[in-house]
């Protein structure tokens, strides 16, 4: 299926159904459009390649992020929901998009553990009281020049305070909240901390 035609789909659907879902654990809880079209802004002009998301959800925004990547890079994602992990791999093949997308199922805290890789841009949706468990293998991951990307930093902005607070308090980070759809809060690093 074309590209647009299958974001323009799963955003109608992802607004039909949280409009109507009481279960807040089955709302999609997307990103909006103009939040995709920001993420693609960011990751063509930071030239990022390596991507990691928290929060894949039914995978809306991790196909923005995946087609705006060169055609070698990668974004790889995490959810822990059995559920939505099934409709998101299902929604990567329709997109033809799923050979750029590494898909980790399990808790972010524990799967960020594992991993080594070097990171052009995190991006993180999830569980916002887990962030600060998650801080410093999300430092670890992000390379000299990357950038954290926030979802909800307007929307949930004393839910993130503490997040938020600690990346600006840090030298070797500059930060900036930018009012895009639910907000994205973006933090750069410039340099590895001395320890
Ligand atoms: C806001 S939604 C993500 C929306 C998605 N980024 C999009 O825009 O299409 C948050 C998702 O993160 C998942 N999640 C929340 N906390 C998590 C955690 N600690 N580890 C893994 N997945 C988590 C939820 O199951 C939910 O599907």
């Amino acid at each position: 299926m074309d590209l647009d035609h299958i974001l323009n789909e799963l955003e109608q659907k992802g607004l039909r159904n949280d409009e109507t879902q009481s279960d807040k654990s089955l709302k999609y809880l997307n990103i909006t459009k103009d939040t995709g079209e920001f993420l693609r802004v960011i990751v063509l002009a930071t030239r990022s390649s390596k991507i990691l998301e928290v929060g894949t959800s039914n995978g809306y925004s991790t196909i923005w992020l995946a087609s705006s990547i060169p055609i070698e890079g990668t974004v790889t994602t995490i959810e822990y929901s059995e559920r939505k992990a099934e409709e998101a791999l299902s929604n990567f093949k329709k997109a033809d998009i799923a050979n750029k997308i590494v898909f980790l199922k399990g808790y972010a805290q524990a799967v960020l553990k594992n991993l080594s890789d070097q990171y052009d841009l995190i991006f993180l949706d999830a569980d916002r009281s887990k962030y600060m468990d998650m801080m410093q293998d999300i430092l670890r991951l992000l390379k000299i020049g990357g950038l954290i990307v926030c979802d909800n930093a307007i929307s949930h902005e004393s839910e993130l305070a503490e997040f938020t607070a600690y990346l600006r308090s840090k030298q070797n980070f500059s930060t900036s909240l930018v009012p895009v759809g639910k907000g994205e809060f973006l933090a750069y690093k410039s340099y590895n901390e001395q320890v």
